[in-house]
């Protein structure tokens, strides 16, 4: 066995799920008018839709949940929550919320005026329309090779330095309210960002009075490949590497879904004393009081075990020993994917794989839907249905890639679960000839790909 593979931990709740038929998957997905998000989930065998909030809980989270404070006011489980980022993030003030989007919510409406830029190695979907719903333009300055799905390069997730120079020349850094690092780079494959990149990013920001914050999402998987590939770090923990990263920034936005390793949780942090005073009111109104943002006291306690949990080194070996397994075996029945593998999904160049399907007629869909309808397997589509924008003459700018992202739950699915998967990509891509695009017939706006239905493409 791989010794990378060697799962810390065994199963003692099981959570049975069920298997249909190749017929009653062709009926459920055409019920869900093609589109994945619109499946009842005990309709999919092996969801890989996100590894968000999806991921099982230890004992010692649930165990924690149950010491959890429910007052409204200054509880214990707030004040063990602030241990556990003060220990791991640093940050003078901690605003707990109920998700990632949330705490974008709070600070983007806290900070972000009509007009303004907010550069990123690459924004994902929420933080995309948390800006624009602001009045904000959200940038993208990720290194080129990021947008070469077989460029090998240890670090894709890179903003690049110069990138982000010409953009606040351009700009100016008034119109500059922050600029952002997001770690892993989800949009972009999952890719890490390494430490030399994050301090040039972090003293570009500082040279220019610009703050620096990080979307943290996956900051323990990303602290894991810092290890793994940075020079001088392979005996550096990853709760060391982590304090390490976020002493380079002002602030952070988190889902604690990810790499706080529980169901439901977010947090908003930062250093500036005046951000703090807008964005706590914001909180108050939206979320709730400082001390719970949203959350129960139960949810903080297992927060404060999850984001300790997350940096355990033979966790993360684990973790991002199965997304290789799944990445390699996909490889090895000839999908392309996107490379290196990233931390919390294996990408598909559904490009790469169906190039006779054009950007127009949602290729990644096309490829999404067949692995659903082979094996019930539950992938995203992240490519023209996502990103696609319209522009002022009514044609459309499609994105880069066109991809399929099986998003890895934690310590959830085992290699059997993952051999499945497998099998139905090397099915589709025997079927790929096969494979027809799709028409949208509903649905709209930079969020569209949660709620469109679509049709299949009769063949000519
Ligand atoms: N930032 C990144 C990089 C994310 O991946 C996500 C969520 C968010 C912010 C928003 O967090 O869902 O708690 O509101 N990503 C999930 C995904 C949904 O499937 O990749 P949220």
């Amino acid at each position: 066995m791989n010794e990378r593979t060697k799962p810390p931990y065994r199963i003692k709740v099981v959570e049975p799920i069920s298997i249909l038929s190749a017929q009653e998957r062709r009926e459920r997905l055409s019920a869900a008018g093609y589109n994945l998000f619109h499946l009842k989930a005990r309709d999919v065998y092996i969801d890989l839709l996100t590894d968000s909030g999806t991921g099982g809980m230890s004992q010692a989270q649930w165990s924690a949940m149950m010491v959890g404070d429910e007052s409204y006011a200054g509880s214990r489980s707030y004040e063990r929550f602030r241990e556990a980022t003060d220990e791991i993030f640093g940050f003078r003030y901690v605003l707990p919320t109920h998700q990632g989007r949330a705490a974008e919510n709070v600070l983007f409406s806290s900070t972000v005026k009509p007009g303004d830029v907010i550069p990123n190695n690459m924004h994902f979907d929420t933080t995309r329309a948390n800006i624009l719903a602001n009045g904000g333009e959200p940038i993208n300055l990720v290194v080129d090779e990021a947008y070469d799905p077989t460029n090998r390069s240890p670090f894709k997730g890179n903003m690049d330095p110069e990138k982000l120079r010409r953009a606040i020349a351009e700009y100016g850094s008034q119109r500059i309210p922050m600029v952002m690092m997001t770690i892993t780079n989800n949009s972009g494959g999952g890719q890490p960002v390494s430490l030399a990149n994050l301090r040039e990013i972090s003293a570009i920001a500082r040279e220019h009075s610009l703050p620096f914050f990080i979307d943290a999402c996956r900051f323990a998987e990303n602290a894991f490949f810092i290890r793994e590939r940075e020079e001088g770090y392979a005996d550096v923990s990853p709760l060391q590497i982590a304090r390490e990263i976020f002493a380079l920034a002002d602030g952070m936005t988190m889902s604690a879904k990810k790499d706080g390793l529980v169901n439901i949780g977010g947090i908003l942090a930062m250093n500036d004393p005046e951000v703090y005073d807008v964005t706590r009111a914001r909180l108050i109104l939206m979320e709730g009081f400082p001390t719970y943002g949203g959350l129960a006291g139960r949810d903080l306690e297992a927060m404060a075990v999850g984001l300790r949990e997350a940096l355990d080194p033979l966790y993360l070996k684990d973790r991002i020993g199965q997304a290789r397994y799944l990445g390699e075996g996909l490889s090895s029945v000839g999908v392309p994917i996107i490379e290196p593998i990233g931390g919390h999904a294996v990408y598909i160049d559904a490009h790469g794989l169906v190039p006779n399907i054009p950007q127009s007629d949602f290729p990644a869909l096309a490829v999404a839907n067949e692995l659903y309808l082979q094996e019930g397997v539950r992938g995203v589509e992240i490519g023209s249905v996502m990103f696609a924008s319209e522009k002022p003459d009514g044609s459309f700018e499609y994105p880069e890639m066109e991809l399929v992202r099986l998003a890895i739950p934690r310590r959830m699915y085992t290699r059997e679960h993952f051999d499945v998967v497998i099998n139905a990509a090397r099915k589709t891509a025997e079927n790929r000839d096969g494979l027809s695009g799709y028409r949208i017939i509903e649905g709209s706006g930079p969020l569209r790909h949660f709620v469109a239905r679509f049709a299949p493409i009769e063949k000519a």
